[in-house]
This record gives C-alpha cells, structure tokens and sequence, in this order.
C-alpha cells in the first residue's frame, strides 16, 4: 500500500488543470450498454473507480479500448448479464449498470453493494421505481435478481429521496422502455444533466433536464447510437483544489473548469473572505489576510455539496472563530473528524452536526484516510500542519483524484508517494 508523505507550510503557486468529472464518468460509461454503435468518450479521469467500471464492462463482455483520456467502448459483444461481487465490492457505483443491462436484455443480476464508510447507501429507491416500470427483483444470496421478459414499461416515479444514482439507473432503464417515464424528486446534480444530455442527443427526447421533473420518452427497446461526447469538468476536484488555495493562502488558477456547478461553493469561499476571480473556463482564488468562520448545511444540488464537506472542515480550522457544519446526506461522513483532531483541530460533534472552533495551529502526524473525500481533507490539512504528514491508505484518494500528488508538487507542495514499510 502507498502513502503520500506532504511537506507543511509551503505556499502554493500556479495552475492546475482539472479532470473529467469521476461522477458524471461512470454513469455514462454504464450507459453504453444501452448503444448499437461503439461509442468514444473524452476527457476522463485517470482515477481507480473508471478503471474497475470499465472492468466490470470487459467482463460481461464488452471491449474498452483506454488510453490517455479516452476511451473506446463496444457492447455489441456483450453476452453476460451479471455484476459478481468481486468487482461490486470494490466500487458501490456498479450499480448503475442495473438499469442499463435490464432495459437491454430483460434480465440482470447485479451483487448488492453494501454499504462503505460514509454510510449505509441503501438502494431501496432505484428497486423500488424499476418493480413500477414492470421489473419482477428478488434479493438472492447477496445479488439483486431482476427480470422484465416483456421489457420495461414508462409510468409515473416519484423519488422519496434525491438520489443521484438513482436518477442515473432510471433514467437510462427509460432510455429504453415502452412508453414515457415521468421521473419527480430528480436529482438535479450537473453530472445527471450531462447523461440525460447525452442520451438526449442520441434520440431518447428526455424534458426538463435540469430540473426535478424529468420526462424520458423511450426506445421502446431500439438501442441507440451515440455520439462522441466528453466529460464534464470535476467540480469537486475544482472545489478540493481551490481549498488547497485558500488554506495555504494562495493564489491559485485552475483551468478546464466549469465555474457555473460550483455556484454554492464559491459562495461559501466568499462568505468565508475569499476574493475568487472566474472567466467562462478558469477560476483564480486570491489569499485572504483573514480566513473568517462559516456555517455549512449539505443538501443536494444546487445547494453546498456533501462531497466537498470534509474539505471545508480542514479549511474551517484555520478561520478565526466557530464553524458550524451539518451533514445532512449520510449518517457517518465524520471519519475524517478523529484524524483532524489528532493533527490539533479542536472540533466537537454532536449528532450530524460538527463544531470547528478555530484558528488552530495543525502539526504533522501520521493520519489514515477512510473515504474518498475526508482522505483530500487530510491532504489539505497536512498542506499547513508544522511538519512532514504522513497520509496512509491512499488507495482511497486514487479512486477520485487524477494524478493528486503531480498536481500538488506542478504548484509548489513538497510531497512524495511511497511504499508502507519501505
Ligand atoms: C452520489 O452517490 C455520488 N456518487 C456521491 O459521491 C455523492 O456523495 C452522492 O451522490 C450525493 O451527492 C456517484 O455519483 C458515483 P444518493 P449516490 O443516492 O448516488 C439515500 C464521491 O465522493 N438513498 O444521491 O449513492 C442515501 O442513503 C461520492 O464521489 C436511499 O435512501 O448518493 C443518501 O442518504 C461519495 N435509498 C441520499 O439518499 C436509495 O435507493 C443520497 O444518496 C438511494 C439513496
């Protein structure tokens, strides 16, 4: 297992290019299960979680030729319908291949996911609207068993919850039903509005894209041809990294980003003293003198985003005065709180809500990461403690960030990736 070993206290320096968005990635690539034609995809990311997708795809029979950003995928040859667990454990998102494979070939058995550090992830609500569209699902030894032999039929779904890959699976199972599918409570998330553009441009008439109502017109089974398209820009990379800015007080420019996802982001770096300057692709934030505290309440999109929670949590240790932060999507996305505390931070939580009383000078430890996004909370915090920090078990960190530790050192971070125990 690697670890990253950071330097503290280095001022940053520069721009950084930011990647394909990982999240609007993945149900993208799930969705050329639903394309006659092969189907090219630019601008990906070079992370973890595209690659073992694009395994999962291989094994069911696809061909992924990936190379740099690109990748080239053929389901033509797909002649398995079942996700096994020794990839889905990997990578809950598997599951979004549930819809596509069962809106394909009237059949699919996907490994349920389980749950991961953050929280139980039930998937209840993608079920729930598949058995309304005609689905017959049993749970089996640990597999989701669907059927629909007489093909998936449109109707009316309303969403107890906002789920972003819920949204995702049914969309692309009415991608290719009978009939129309009006799907409210629609996730909103920018990496939802790029599938629904996609598939839009590839003959399935999605309306209200963008919005919580979406009506999806299917194929009635006619699989599609899909045009070329590239991926969106990582608003949550774009937001880690001008959190990098602000905490090491920085001027820092990011390129190939888009500054209109990041909206309630940008609003809480102002909220917080930040002068951030944006152009149609870049954003620039300047160093603030005086880091001032924040209150933060995670909610779906457009509002401030649950992935970028951990990261403001590091920032907030250094604003002068008390930071309130609620978590308000999963019940357990405060892993990265104990290794925060352990580097000097002085937060106390209570129930969803955590209390960051700052300035708090950090110093250098070993700290272990646990998710995606509180192991770039860590990053970033090791950015300012006194010291050299040792980040362990970053294999989480590869599952999201796109050459993290090149990025850093291309604007300045002394940082170095090596083996455990070497
Ligand atoms: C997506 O996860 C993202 N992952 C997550 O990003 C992100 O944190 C999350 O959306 C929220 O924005 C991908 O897009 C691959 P949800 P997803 O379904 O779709 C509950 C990262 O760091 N729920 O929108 O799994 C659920 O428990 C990852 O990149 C049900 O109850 O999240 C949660 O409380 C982490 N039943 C809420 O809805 C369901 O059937 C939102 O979950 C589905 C969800």
């Amino acid at each position: 297992m690697d670890y990253l070993k950071i330097k503290g206290k280095s001022a940053l320096n520069g721009t950084i290019k930011i990647s394909g968005a990982k999240n609007a990635s993945l149900p993208l690539i799930a969705m050329t299960i639903l394309a006659r034609n092969s189907v090219i995809i630019k601008n990906l990311p070079d992370v973890a979680d595209i690659k073992t997708l694009l395994k999962l795809l291989t094994n069911l029979g696809a061909s992924c030729d990936f190379h740099d950003d690109k990748v080239v995928v053929d389901t033509a040859s797909m002649n398995e319908t079942k996700a096994t667990y020794d990839i889905v454990k990997t990578m809950r998102a598997s599951i979004l291949v549930l819809g596509p494979i069962l809106a394909r070939f009237g059949h699919c058995e996907v490994s349920l996911p389980g749950g991961c550090a953050i929280g139980q992830r039930p998937i209840d609500l993608h079920l729930k609207a598949l058995e309304q569209m005609g689905a017959e699902i049993s749970i089996k030894a640990g597999y989701i068993e669907a059927r629909a032999p007489k093909g998936l039929k449109g109707c009316e779904i309303i969403f107890d919850k906002i789920t972003v890959t819920g949204t995702a699976n049914i969309v692309m199972a009415a991608a290719l039903a009978e009939g129309e599918t009006t799907i409210i409570n629609a996730a909103r998330e920018p990496e939802v509005v790029q599938l629904c553009e996609v598939l839009n441009a590839s003959g399935v008439k999605i309306e209200g894209i963008g919005t919580a109502v979406l009506k999806v017109h299917g194929t009635a089974g006619e699989l599609l041809d899909i045009k070329e398209f590239s991926i969106i820009p990582d608003r949550i990379e774009a937001g880690t990294y001008l959190c990098a800015g602000a905490i090491t007080g920085s001027k820092l420019t990011l390129t190939d980003v888009e500054p209109n996802h990041l909206g309630a982001v940008i609003a809480k770096f102002e909220e917080m003293g930040f002068e951030l300057t944006l152009t149609k692709d870049t954003i620039t934030i300047h160093p603030n003198k005086e880091i001032k505290p924040v209150k933060i309440v995670t909610q779906e999109y457009p509002a401030f985003p649950t992935d970028m929670q951990a990261q403001f949590m590091a920032l907030a240790t250094q604003a002068n005065g008390v930071s309130i932060i609620e978590e308000r999507l999963f019940e357990n996305r405060f892993m990265h709180v104990s290794e925060l505390q352990r580097m000097g931070a002085d937060i106390s939580l209570s129930g969803h809500t955590a209390t960051i009383n700052g300035k708090c000078d950090l110093s250098a430890t070993d700290v272990m990461a646990t998710d995606l996004r509180a192991s770039s909370a860590l990053v970033l915090a090791a950015l300012i403690a006194q010291g050299e920090t040792n980040v362990h078990r970053i294999y989480h960190l590869d599952r999201g960030y796109d050459s993290l530790e090149k990025k850093l050192k291309d604007v300045g971070v002394v940082v170095e990736r090596l083996k455990e125990g070497l």
